[in-house]
């Protein structure tokens, strides 16, 4: 079968074609023949080894999140049937429970082999059954950013009817914390850096739009659009570029969910201002397959639809679509198809 590897060494000029051997599933494994996957921005730094150790060790097949059709079982399997679409999860070891610090040894496209190969067996445990309503890129689309923002907006610290959600830019993951949030009834403030991207935020339905290049201090501007109170919760996805923003932009008691690190690793922000204000800052690592369950549900019951941008790209062009992905100006998911 053919597998798209990073080789020798790692940078994304070394990402190539290449044969392995088909997998065979075990007895409680599923066999899935892939159909898309989509990019997250980890691919991008996990390619130049950006997670150290973390990062695993070549050749290492690229990407964590995607989708495949089931067509084998192993005899023990319950959970799936030939023919079901199935995407497996980016954490292969964290099914439920809080996390645990080895979950990061089954990270799918480093350090464990991703999703880049035309057969992958995974545990039955590893994978969720897809919904029919969504397209095989949507599907792809959700193992990383849309867990995240999950897990964010309504598993740890669940977002409530009339609050005011707070969201960075119109990526991945703050396309789907717009959409959950606005399902859980919220009203929410969209930060991007492009007023034509903006326009795309308020079809999805937020509610206030701010340009976070025209209006630097936006922290004061989210306290002005909420009568001086501040946001319930913000989505950060920009940090050290951003936190000092979103303290002055959360209100006394709410909720800094740190995703991202876009803007950089360190940075000064008012630690007295977060002590004395009594906000919490909650870490956020993706979620584990039960969580992926439960956001699947709500997204039949609500029909809701992942953002794909326009570019997707083919199986052989992952190279290309890992090298434009940090300035190709993308809204929501980028995405790669399997199909000829
Ligand atoms: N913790 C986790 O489990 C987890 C999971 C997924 C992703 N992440 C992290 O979350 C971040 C976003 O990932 P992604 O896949 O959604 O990336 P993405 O699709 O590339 O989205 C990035 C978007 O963020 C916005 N942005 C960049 N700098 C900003 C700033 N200073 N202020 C406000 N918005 C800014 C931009 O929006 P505009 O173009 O509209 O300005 C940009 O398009 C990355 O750091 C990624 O590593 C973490």
């Amino acid at each position: 079968m053919r597998v798209m590897e990073i080789r020798d060494q790692w940078s994304v000029d070394n990402i190539v074609l290449a044969e392995r051997a088909e997998p065979v599933p075990g007895p409680t494994q599923i066999l899935l023949r892939m159909r898309a996957a989509s990019l997250n921005y980890r691919d991008h730094v996990m390619v130049r080894r950006g997670y150290g150790n973390r990062s695993g060790s070549l050749p290492l097949v690229p990407l964590s999140d995607g989708v495949g059709e089931v067509v084998a079982a192993g005899a023990a399997v319950t959970r799936f049937r030939v023919g079901d679409r199935a995407c497996p999860t980016m954490f292969q070891d964290w099914v439920s429970g809080p996390f645990k610090d080895g979950h990061w040894r089954s990270q799918l496209g480093g350090p464990r082999d991703g999703v880049m190969q035309e057969l992958m067996a995974v545990e039955e445990q590893a994978a969720v059954r897809v919904p029919d309503f969504l397209t095989d890129l949507e599907a792809a689309a959700l193992p990383c950013a849309a867990v995240t923002a999950w897990s964010a907006i309504v598993a740890q610290n669940p977002v409530k009817a009339g609050d005011v959600v707070l969201v960075q830019g119109t990526g991945g993951v703050s396309l789907f914390a717009l959409q959950f949030a606005k399902m859980q009834g919220a009203r929410v403030i969209a930060l991007s850096s492009s007023d034509e991207r903006l326009d795309r935020a308020r079809a999805l339905g937020a509610d206030h739009l701010v340009n976070y290049r025209a209006v630097p201090e936006w922290g004061r501007a989210v306290r002005e659009l909420t009568n001086g109170t501040g946001a319930d919760h913000v989505v950060e996805v920009g940090g050290a570029g951003t936190l000092a923003q979103s303290v002055r932009a959360v209100r006394g008691g709410g909720t800094i969910s740190l995703i991202g690190v876009l803007g950089g690793a360190a940075g000064e922000f008012s630690l007295p201002h977060v002590v004395t204000q009594n906000i919490r800052l909650q870490g956020v690592t993706v979620g584990n397959r039960d969580m992926f369950e439960d956001m699947l549900r709500a997204m039949e019951q609500h029909r809701m639809r992942p953002v794909i941008d326009g570019t997707v790209y083919v199986f052989t062009e992952v190279a290309a679509a890992i090298r434009d992905f940090p300035d190709g100006g993308h809204v929501g998911k980028v995405c790669v198809s399997f199909a000829e």
